[in-house]
């Protein structure tokens, strides 16, 4: 699949005509990983062979036309903040919609370029695009530790090998990939695994883990049951087109006595209304984990409450993290 600057304009008309900045939640933000800037520059995906700087400024003559007609020009900064605000609302009733009538996958496609835009810029300044040069050096490195706080819940001897997954990884898996006296053999899926494959190549970056395509939806059909020993997913369900059946999927996949860590921000579809790729929802309640959009709901702890063990279900630093063990049967 290539991704086109067109698909990237096309998406967003609105935006052009506007010319606001467009608040977009930070696809990696998460607890302990520094702060984020809630807005970043769009940019175009360049020709996939060109060597030049991967990412420009959009700057079609149309654009430009649109940019002097721009509103900005015009506005005061309280009417542009109040009508993004209503283009925003406007877009989620639309959404929503579109959502109940069963359209989320064909939303949750027209959405992926503007993802892929994201990282694209993320990859070419070294994480340095939303200040996290730390985190993406660790993601980069062969020899980063393996996270003591999956590590300390996992039930694996020295001398083991751990299967571990990532759904919805990015281009960089954020797991450690080293852990004293194991061997760690990690897969990472994301259904822009190709697009991320062509940005890091461009680019010239090796990730000690290669992303593959898959979606957390399908990992039963890529894997199989009870293969791994800990299935992981970080701030990546809320942007799939069916976060319950990819919920259920992982948990199939995770072997009997084995881990599964669920963790997101609270209520994303909703707090985003339900622009770009968030489409679902995460939240607690009665510290039971909770996965929903309009009327499909999933409360994980009791729909698999005699295959699951709750190690601990919070919110951590405004993050719901779920983490279970899967029952020995
Ligand atoms: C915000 S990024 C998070 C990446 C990574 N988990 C991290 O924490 O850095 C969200 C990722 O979810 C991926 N995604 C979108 N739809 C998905 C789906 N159906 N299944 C799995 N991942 C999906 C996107 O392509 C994107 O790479």
């Amino acid at each position: 699949m290539m991704f086109e600057s067109n698909t990237i304009d096309a998406l967003q008309p609105l935006d052009l005509i506007c010319s606001f900045p467009i608040p977009v939640a930070s696809p990696i933000c998460a607890p302990n990983q520094g702060t984020f800037p809630k807005s970043f520059d769009k940019g175009r995906l360049r020709d996939n062979n060109s060597s030049q700087s991967k990412i420009e400024p959009i700057n079609s003559t149309t654009t430009e036309f649109f940019q002097t007609m721009s509103l900005k020009h015009y506005l005061p900064e309280k009417t542009r903040i109040w009508l993004y605000w209503r283009r925003a609302r406007t877009l989620a009733v639309i959404k929503k919609a579109g959502h109940k009538l069963g359209l989320g996958k064909f939303i949750w496609k027209l959405a992926l370029p503007a993802e892929a835009g994201f990282w694209e810029q993320y990859l070419a300044t070294g994480g340095k695009s939303c200040n996290t040069a730390e985190e993406f050096n660790f993601r980069i490195s062969p020899d980063s530790e393996f996270q003591p706080w999956l590590a300390k819940w996992m039930n694996c001897p020295e001398g083991a090998e751990v299967r571990v997954l990532d759904v919805g990884a990015g281009p960089l898996t954020w797991i450690g990939k080293k852990w004293n006296g194991r061997k760690l053999a990690i897969d990472a899926i994301d259904p822009l695994a190709e697009a991320y494959g062509q940005f890091l190549r461009r680019l010239g970056i090796k990730p000690p883990v290669e992303t593959k395509a898959g979606d957390g939806e399908d990992v039963v059909k890529l894997f199989g049951r009870q293969v791994f020993d800990l299935t992981f997913a970080r701030n990546c369900l809320d942007h799939s087109y069916d976060a319950i059946q990819a919920v259920t999927s992982m948990i199939e996949a995770t072997k009997p006595g084995g881990i599964i860590v669920l963790w997101h921000g609270p209520d994303e579809g909703e707090t985003e209304c339900y622009q770009g790729l968030h489409q679902w929802n995460f939240h607690l309640e009665n510290a039971e984990l909770v996965v929903w959009k309009g009327d499909k709901k999933l409360n994980v702890n009791r729909a698999f409450a005699g295959q699951l063990q709750v190690l601990q279900c919070e919110l951590q630093e405004n993050w719901v993290l779920a983490i279970y063990r899967k029952v020995q049967t």
